[in-house]
Protein backbone atom coordinates (compact mmCIF):
# COMPACT_ATOMS: atom_id res chain seq x y z
CA UNK A 1 0.00 0.00 0.00
CA UNK A 2 1.24 3.63 -1.32
CA UNK A 3 1.69 5.88 2.58
CA UNK A 4 -0.34 8.50 1.88
CA UNK A 5 1.22 11.98 0.29
CA UNK A 6 0.55 15.31 2.13
CA UNK A 7 0.04 18.10 -0.68
CA UNK A 8 -1.09 21.22 1.15
CA UNK A 9 -2.33 22.70 4.54
CA UNK A 10 -3.37 25.58 5.31
CA UNK A 11 -1.54 27.31 8.44
CA UNK A 12 -4.49 29.54 9.13
CA UNK A 13 -3.29 29.11 12.91
CA UNK A 14 -0.50 31.27 12.23
CA UNK A 15 -0.13 34.48 12.94
CA UNK A 16 -0.51 36.66 9.27
CA UNK A 17 2.20 39.59 9.05
CA UNK A 18 0.93 42.71 9.98
CA UNK A 19 0.03 45.25 6.94
CA UNK A 20 3.12 47.51 7.63
CA UNK A 21 5.70 44.88 6.44
CA UNK A 22 3.44 43.45 3.51
CA UNK A 23 3.36 46.60 2.17
CA UNK A 24 7.32 47.12 2.56
CA UNK A 25 7.25 43.88 1.21
CA UNK A 26 5.03 44.45 -1.81
CA UNK A 27 7.02 48.13 -2.67
CA UNK A 28 10.32 46.20 -2.52
CA UNK A 29 9.22 43.57 -4.82
CA UNK A 30 7.57 45.98 -7.54
CA UNK A 31 10.81 48.65 -7.34
CA UNK A 32 13.11 45.77 -7.84
CA UNK A 33 11.29 44.38 -10.79
CA UNK A 34 11.06 47.64 -12.16
CA UNK A 35 14.75 47.93 -12.16
CA UNK A 36 14.81 44.82 -14.38
CA UNK A 37 17.20 43.24 -12.33
CA UNK A 38 18.17 39.57 -12.70
CA UNK A 39 16.42 37.30 -10.78
CA UNK A 40 17.50 34.21 -9.20
CA UNK A 41 15.15 31.83 -11.11
CA UNK A 42 13.76 28.40 -9.95
CA UNK A 43 11.73 27.48 -12.43
CA UNK A 44 13.00 26.80 -15.80
CA UNK A 45 10.87 25.84 -18.86
CA UNK A 46 10.79 22.31 -20.42
CA UNK A 47 13.06 19.67 -21.54
CA UNK A 48 14.61 19.99 -24.73
CA UNK A 49 17.17 17.64 -24.72
CA UNK A 50 16.96 14.53 -22.71
CA UNK A 51 14.05 12.30 -24.10
CA UNK A 52 14.63 9.95 -20.73
CA UNK A 53 13.41 13.18 -18.70
CA UNK A 54 10.03 13.72 -17.56
CA UNK A 55 9.71 17.01 -18.37
CA UNK A 56 10.92 16.32 -22.27
CA UNK A 57 9.08 17.92 -24.88
CA UNK A 58 9.78 17.49 -28.48
CA UNK A 59 11.15 21.48 -29.44
CA UNK A 60 9.08 21.73 -32.21
CA UNK A 61 6.30 21.85 -30.06
CA UNK A 62 4.23 24.89 -29.80
CA UNK A 63 3.55 25.53 -26.08
CA UNK A 64 1.65 28.04 -24.54
CA UNK A 65 4.12 30.96 -22.80
CA UNK A 66 4.70 29.54 -19.55
CA UNK A 67 5.77 32.16 -16.35
CA UNK A 68 8.89 32.18 -13.93
CA UNK A 69 8.97 31.76 -10.05
CA UNK A 70 11.98 34.17 -8.65
CA UNK A 71 13.56 33.77 -5.37
CA UNK A 72 15.09 37.21 -4.06
CA UNK A 73 16.56 37.70 -0.69
CA UNK A 74 14.54 40.42 1.50
CA UNK A 75 16.81 43.62 2.75
CA UNK A 76 17.54 42.73 6.27
CA UNK A 77 15.56 46.03 7.74
CA UNK A 78 12.49 44.17 6.60
CA UNK A 79 13.94 40.38 7.75
CA UNK A 80 14.26 41.81 10.83
CA UNK A 81 11.07 43.09 11.01
CA UNK A 82 9.48 40.07 10.27
CA UNK A 83 11.84 38.10 12.99
CA UNK A 84 11.25 40.94 15.47
CA UNK A 85 7.74 40.68 15.12
CA UNK A 86 7.45 36.69 15.37
CA UNK A 87 9.82 37.25 18.58
CA UNK A 88 7.37 39.65 20.36
CA UNK A 89 4.80 36.86 19.85
CA UNK A 90 7.02 33.54 20.94
CA UNK A 91 6.40 32.05 17.77
CA UNK A 92 8.53 29.31 16.17
CA UNK A 93 8.75 31.61 13.05
CA UNK A 94 11.18 33.58 15.35
CA UNK A 95 13.83 31.22 14.24
CA UNK A 96 14.18 31.95 10.46
CA UNK A 97 17.40 33.53 9.82
CA UNK A 98 16.55 34.50 6.09
CA UNK A 99 13.17 35.71 4.45
CA UNK A 100 13.02 35.59 0.72
CA UNK A 101 10.48 36.81 -1.41
CA UNK A 102 8.94 35.07 -4.18
CA UNK A 103 7.57 36.14 -7.32
CA UNK A 104 5.49 34.35 -10.07
CA UNK A 105 5.41 36.34 -13.16
CA UNK A 106 5.30 36.40 -17.02
CA UNK A 107 2.72 34.86 -18.37
CA UNK A 108 -1.03 33.16 -16.35
CA UNK A 109 1.08 29.75 -14.90
CA UNK A 110 3.65 27.82 -14.19
CA UNK A 111 3.54 24.32 -15.58
CA UNK A 112 3.74 21.49 -13.21
CA UNK A 113 7.31 20.70 -12.15
CA UNK A 114 8.91 19.47 -8.51
CA UNK A 115 10.97 21.90 -6.78
CA UNK A 116 14.93 20.98 -6.18
CA UNK A 117 15.29 19.11 -3.10
CA UNK A 118 18.73 20.44 -2.12
CA UNK A 119 17.19 23.87 -3.12
CA UNK A 120 14.04 23.56 -0.80
CA UNK A 121 11.59 20.70 0.71
CA UNK A 122 8.65 20.96 1.88
CA UNK A 123 7.60 23.22 3.65
CA UNK A 124 6.11 27.01 4.34
CA UNK A 125 4.91 29.75 2.19
CA UNK A 126 3.14 33.27 3.54
CA UNK A 127 1.24 34.10 0.05
CA UNK A 128 1.13 38.36 0.19
CA UNK A 129 -0.39 38.76 -3.33
CA UNK A 130 -2.32 35.59 -4.82
CA UNK A 131 -2.20 36.92 -8.63
CA UNK A 132 -5.75 37.53 -9.16
CA UNK A 133 -9.55 35.69 -7.99
CA UNK A 134 -9.14 32.71 -10.17
CA UNK A 135 -5.72 31.49 -9.16
CA UNK A 136 -5.34 27.81 -8.44
CA UNK A 137 -2.41 25.99 -7.48
CA UNK A 138 -2.90 22.39 -8.16
CA UNK A 139 -0.88 19.31 -7.38
CA UNK A 140 -0.64 15.81 -9.32
CA UNK A 141 0.93 12.44 -9.75
CA UNK A 142 2.56 11.01 -12.25
CA UNK A 143 0.99 8.23 -14.31
CA UNK A 144 2.19 4.93 -13.82
CA UNK A 145 3.52 4.51 -17.36
CA UNK A 146 5.75 7.51 -16.69
CA UNK A 147 6.92 7.28 -13.13
CA UNK A 148 10.31 5.11 -15.48
CA UNK A 149 11.48 8.24 -16.63
CA UNK A 150 13.79 10.67 -14.86
CA UNK A 151 12.39 13.46 -13.13
CA UNK A 152 14.36 16.80 -14.23
CA UNK A 153 14.01 19.67 -10.61
CA UNK A 154 12.51 22.51 -11.30
CA UNK A 155 11.69 21.96 -15.30
CA UNK A 156 7.73 21.71 -16.67
CA UNK A 157 6.08 18.26 -16.69
CA UNK A 158 3.64 18.14 -19.53
CA UNK A 159 0.23 17.90 -18.10
CA UNK A 160 -0.91 14.93 -20.24
CA UNK A 161 1.64 12.73 -18.08
CA UNK A 162 0.09 13.52 -14.87
CA UNK A 163 -3.22 13.42 -12.62
CA UNK A 164 -4.87 15.83 -10.89
CA UNK A 165 -4.50 15.36 -6.68
CA UNK A 166 -5.50 18.31 -5.32
CA UNK A 167 -7.10 21.30 -6.21
CA UNK A 168 -6.28 24.90 -3.68
CA UNK A 169 -6.74 28.83 -4.06
CA UNK A 170 -4.44 29.51 -1.26
CA UNK A 171 -6.06 32.51 0.79
CA UNK A 172 -3.72 35.90 0.65
CA UNK A 173 -2.29 36.82 4.38
CA UNK A 174 -2.06 33.59 5.46
CA UNK A 175 0.62 30.77 5.80
CA UNK A 176 0.61 27.81 3.98
CA UNK A 177 2.41 24.17 4.53
CA UNK A 178 3.61 23.15 0.83
CA UNK A 179 4.65 19.85 -0.92
CA UNK A 180 7.24 21.13 -3.35
CA UNK A 181 8.46 18.06 -3.54
CA UNK A 182 5.56 16.82 -6.02
CA UNK A 183 4.43 17.89 -8.96
CA UNK A 184 2.66 21.39 -8.94
CA UNK A 185 1.54 24.21 -10.56
CA UNK A 186 0.04 27.78 -10.58
CA UNK A 187 -2.91 27.99 -12.72
CA UNK A 188 -4.79 31.24 -14.14
CA UNK A 189 -2.74 33.73 -13.05
CA UNK A 190 -3.81 37.33 -13.95
CA UNK A 191 -1.26 39.39 -12.14
CA UNK A 192 1.76 39.35 -10.13
CA UNK A 193 2.01 36.76 -7.48
CA UNK A 194 4.04 37.61 -4.15
CA UNK A 195 4.74 35.65 -1.44
CA UNK A 196 7.02 35.03 1.43
CA UNK A 197 9.48 31.75 1.50
CA UNK A 198 11.23 31.64 5.10
CA UNK A 199 14.74 30.21 4.42
CA UNK A 200 16.89 28.45 6.98
CA UNK A 201 20.18 29.03 4.50
CA UNK A 202 22.10 31.83 4.52
CA UNK A 203 21.18 33.92 0.73
CA UNK A 204 24.28 33.23 -0.89
CA UNK A 205 24.71 29.56 -0.40
CA UNK A 206 21.04 29.16 -1.87
CA UNK A 207 21.28 31.78 -4.68
CA UNK A 208 24.53 29.65 -5.73
CA UNK A 209 22.46 26.57 -5.67
CA UNK A 210 19.40 28.17 -6.84
CA UNK A 211 22.19 29.23 -10.37
CA UNK A 212 23.60 26.22 -10.24
CA UNK A 213 20.59 24.18 -11.67
CA UNK A 214 20.26 26.96 -14.28
CA UNK A 215 20.98 25.09 -17.75
CA UNK A 216 21.34 21.84 -16.15
FE1 LIG B 1 7.50 25.09 -7.17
Amino acid sequence: MEDKIIYYQSYEHYPCLPKEIEEEIVQFTEHYIAQDTPIPIAYNGYDNKNEKSLSYVNPKKILKKSGTIGFILLPQNIIDNIINYYTNLDHPLKEKRYYCVQVALGADHIPPHVDNVEERGPGLLYLIKAGGPNVRTIWYKIKDEFKHLQIAYNKGIPYERLIVMENHHLKERTWNWMNFSEPHSVENQESLRIAVYPNDDDPITTYNRAMKYIGQ
